[in-house]
């Protein structure tokens, strides 16, 4: 594999690796408690954004790929990145609409509804299934790096 491959495939690793604990961060609301789960999730998007620009060329050709020939696995992954990406924007805006702390630190309040507050804590909870999977899509490519990133590299 050529080095700016393999330099790609590390940065991802890190990065995913980033990810997943700021999301077990996001995720605990009843152990940060929830003004800090609200500036936590501000700074998830980091990450996130970051995850989704390191496979950007993956997000562009997804549609396309979507009517070709490609198997059941691929096309199964297709459509749950997709969910998963619906289900992480609900549950996104759906805190920023029950939110407590921080859109009241900025000065912007109004009246909390439950509606709101049922789909936050639904998607809230329908994500960790949903990531589960997404990972064990990629069991074998976490399985594959964990054990490359613990090799040194040769001696020039
Ligand atoms: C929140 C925690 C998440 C973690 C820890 C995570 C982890 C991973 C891992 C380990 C991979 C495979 C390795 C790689 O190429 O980086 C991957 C691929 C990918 N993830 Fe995520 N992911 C998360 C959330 C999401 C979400 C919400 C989306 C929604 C769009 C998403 C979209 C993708 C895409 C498009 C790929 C590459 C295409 C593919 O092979 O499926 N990820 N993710
Ligand atoms: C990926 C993003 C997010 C995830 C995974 C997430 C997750 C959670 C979870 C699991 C709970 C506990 C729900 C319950 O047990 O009923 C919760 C509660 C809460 N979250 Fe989030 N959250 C996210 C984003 C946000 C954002 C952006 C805000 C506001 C800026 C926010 C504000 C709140 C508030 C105020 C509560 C407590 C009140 C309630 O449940 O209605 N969350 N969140």
């Amino acid at each position: 594999m050529s080095d700016w491959t393999q330099n790609l495939q590390k940065t991802r690793y890190v990065m995913d690796t980033l990810l997943l604990i700021s999301f077990m961060m996001v995720s605990a609301p009843q152990t940060t408690g929830v003004p800090l789960h609200e500036w936590l999730s501000l700074l998830f998007v980091v990450p996130f954004a970051i995850h989704l620009l390191l496979h950007w060329d993956w997000i562009k050709q997804s549609l396309r790929r979507f009517s070709a020939k490609i198997s059941a696995k691929e096309r199964f992954s297709l459509v749950w990145n997709y969910l998963l990406y619906v289900v992480m924007l609900l549950a996104t805006v759906s805190g920023f609409l029950v939110s407590v702390a921080l859109l009241p630190a900025m000065s912007i309040s109004f009246e909390i509804q439950d509606f709101w507050s049922k789909i936050h804590h639904d998607s809230a909870t329908l994500i960790m299934p949903m990531l589960g999977i997404h990972l064990a899509l990629h069991w074998s490519w976490i399985v594959n790096l964990t054990k490359r990133m613990g090799k040194r590299a040769p001696a020039q």
